[in-house]
């Protein structure tokens, strides 16, 4: 049995009790960070790193020290055990709490601090193997993508736009063609044998699984390089030298078989894309104490 559990501002609650505050700023005015964490074997996978980066969203947004009194690292394993969910997500968002709605700092604020665990299954294999496509949108978000703001609504309707044209993710792409991001991942292309993502900069979050992904190709002895590719460099390369992939802690390694209208890869996943996929799946397993499961590029052939 496993319940939807809430960590609300130090006490633990099911989910469906627990009451926000009509002012809290992060309802109206967006004004918080959040981290998304994958729960699997009820364990909670790279969590030390997800805690780094909510520091860093929060220096960013000067709530340095608000998540300070919660122990966090103790509280969120023990949410995920509480709750008993075996496969799933924990999701922790800080915001800068309830005041009268001023743009300027509340003084003193008192952050809300709140995160809960769901269950929710990790990408089948068929799901895997169909791959996703992808819808390109101009990419309209502020300069300061590297933050994991609440603010989200660029995303959402980008999504949501994906969602109407039969994608599974939208694609973030510059006014000059340049590959940013998806809606809520990563994206790395293998073009000519070499393994690219946009670089860690403002325009796109340093994602958790973007660095275990890089880790591992370096690794594995794959040419990569932190450089941009461009929306016509991969709908443009010809079946054999173009991978396309997403990255992020809900979609793991994800293939991606179409662009907009192009197929990429002939309309399968790619044999550099699957390989890496099996490296993480081993990883992950390995951590949290399961069997690595068996490996996907068998049925990849000749590619
Ligand atoms: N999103 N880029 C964006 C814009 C994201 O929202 C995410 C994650 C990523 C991947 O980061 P990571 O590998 O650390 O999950 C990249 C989460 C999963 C979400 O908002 O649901």
């Amino acid at each position: 049995m496993s319940i939807e559990l809430l960590y609300l501002d130090g006490e633990f609650m099911p989910l469906s009790e627990g009451l926000i505050p009509v002012e809290d700023r992060g309802l109206q005015l967006g004004d918080g960070v959040y981290e998304v964490v994958k729960i699997m074997n009820g364990r909670l996978v790279w969590l030390e790193e997800h805690l780094e980066r909510l520091d860093r969203s929060l220096a960013a947004v000067k709530m340095t020290g608000a998540v300070a009194g919660h122990r966090l690292e103790r509280v969120l394993p023990e949410l995920a055990a509480r709750s008993g969910i075996d496969e799933g997500m924990a999701y922790i968002q800080v915001t800068r709490g309830a005041a009268p709605r001023e743009f300027e700092f509340p003084q003193p604020s008192r952050p809300t601090v709140l995160a809960y665990a769901r269950s929710r299954p990790a990408p089948a294999v068929d799901a895997i193997r169909a791959g996703v496509m992808l819808h390109p949108v101009e990419d309209l978000r502020w300069a300061r993508c590297d933050i994991k703001a609440t603010d989200l609504l660029a995303a959402v309707l980008a999504k949501e736009d994906a969602r109407s044209a039969g994608a599974q993710e939208a694609l973030f792409v510059a006014p000059d063609g340049t590959v940013r991001e998806g809606g809520s991942s990563n994206v790395f292309a293998v073009l000519g044998e070499v393994l690219r993502t946009h670089p860690a900069d403002n325009r796109v979050l340093a994602g958790i699984t973007r660095r275990h992904v890089l880790e591992m190709a370096r690794e594995a002895g794959y040419a990569v390089e932190e450089r941009a590719f461009t929306l016509a460099e991969v709908t443009l390369a010809s079946d054999r030298d173009c991978e396309v992939f997403l990255a992020s802690t809900l979609k793991d390694i994800m293939p991606v078989v179409r662009v907009g209208t192009d197929l990429i890869g002939g309309g399968r996943p790619g044999r550099v894309t699957l390989a890496l996929l099996d490296v993480l799946r081993r990883q992950q397993a390995l951590l949290v104490g399961l069997e690595p499961p068996a490996a996907l590029t068998r049925w990849a052939p000749g590619r």
